[in-house]
């Protein structure tokens, strides 16, 4: 196709910038966060990260160009999250890119920021590595928690979701309660290390569709589990639990949460790989960095799976430009100044 894409990201609380050609090869991947701004409150505070992303924004997306070695001349199209995300935060993104589309004369692609994840797998040098048609995708973030079979490059058909909480909004509630910095993942995995997967009964959410997912019962009943462990009902504030947990204990909670959690995920991947055949699976989204899930997916599938770096995972603007090169091959840009910034933007299926 030959063609090199900037990408832009800025859905949440990564302000990124990635130059990507012909949707695999990765020219460069900047990625500023802002984890260390929100960890002393817990979560994201939305009005923050919109600043934030004011403040970097231009020198990330500069870098982006410098590290792949290019610049705007040789730039052929430009791809920008347009959702879905926070407001303030993807505001930011959009703006900026629909204000250099038109400075530089360059058409311009809005991706669909969980569409993005998928993409990650296909930043590979390795031919063989790349993804085959038609593809299972697990994509599993702060967000979102969604299986997709994919046709064809934007032929996307979502098979099952979340009903409620997403899976790595799971991790940070449950690493949360036990006293574990924000975002939850990488400290749950660690402690699970040396914990009893067993330590006790989580139940398994029942939902109605095949391959959905549910984990707000599951992230509640480590917390009443919880509560009763340290003699106390669930009257007593979560956030005074920490102080009564041992590091034992911590282990403990948090390697049952994670087997379970990782069980759901793997199971409803399983059942619909067994229905629909696909030639590969892959998983993408902050959670797919997971040492236990991939370990798990992959001893669970009798095919090979080509799991993406870690850095690839977690929200960036390269798989936002790989999506971006396979949209300006299969499909038409938008015109700038029709760009619109989608908080809840859906996913449309297209023939
Ligand atoms: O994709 P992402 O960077 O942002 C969203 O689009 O949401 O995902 C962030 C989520 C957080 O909930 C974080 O706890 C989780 O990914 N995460 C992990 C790991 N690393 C990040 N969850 C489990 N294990 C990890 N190693
Ligand atoms: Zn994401």
């Amino acid at each position: 196709m030959n063609m090199k894409v900037i990408g832009i990201e800025t859905s949440c609380d990564e302000t990124s910038a990635g130059v990507v050609e012909d949707g695999t090869k990765l020219l460069s991947n900047v990625v500023k966060s802002q984890i260390d701004i929100h960890k002393e409150y817990g979560g994201v505070v939305p009005e923050v990260a919109a600043r934030n992303h004011i403040d970097v924004i231009m020198p990330v997306i500069n870098q982006s160009l410098k590290d792949a070695k290019t610049d705007w001349d040789d730039i052929d199209a430009i791809a920008v999250t347009n959702g879905p995300g926070l407001m303030g935060a993807l505001l930011v993104g959009t703006l900026t890119a629909r204000t250099l589309a038109l400075i530089h004369k360059k058409p311009i692609y809005p991706v669909h920021h969980v569409l993005g994840h998928i993409y990650a797998n296909w930043l590979t040098d390795v031919v063989e590595d790349r993804p085959q048609f038609p593809v299972l995708a697990l994509i599993v973030s702060g967000n979102h928690t969604h299986l997709f079979l994919l046709e064809s490059h934007l032929k996307v058909k979502l098979i099952g979701r979340t009903i409620d909480d997403a899976v790595g909004e799971a991790y940070d509630k449950v690493a949360k309660v036990i006293g574990l910095e924000y975002p939850g993942g990488p400290p749950i995995d660690k402690a699970s290390k040396d914990g009893d997967s067993n330590f006790f009964d989580l139940p398994t959410p029942k939902v109605a569709g095949k391959y959905d997912f549910s984990f707000s019962g599951l992230k509640t009943a480590v917390l009443r589990r919880t509560q009763e462990l340290i003699g106390e009902d669930f009257r007593f504030p979560s956030w005074q639990i920490p102080d009564r947990l041992t590091t034992e204990q911590v282990n403990n909670i948090a390697a049952t949460f994670q087997a379970k959690a990782v069980q759901i995920l793997v199971n409803a991947t399983v059942k619909a790989f067994h229905e629909f055949k696909p030639k590969s699976v892959i998983i993408g989204g902050g959670v797919a960095a997971n040492r236990y899930l991939r370990q798990e997916l992959q001893a669970a599938l009798p095919i090979n799976i080509n799991y993406s770096p870690i850095e690839l995972c977690t929200d960036n603007g390269a798989m936002i430009a790989s999506l971006g090169c396979f949209m300006a091959e299969h499909s038409h840009p938008t015109d700038p100044r029709d760009i619109k910034t989608n908080p809840s933007l859906k996913i449309t299926y297209q023939e």
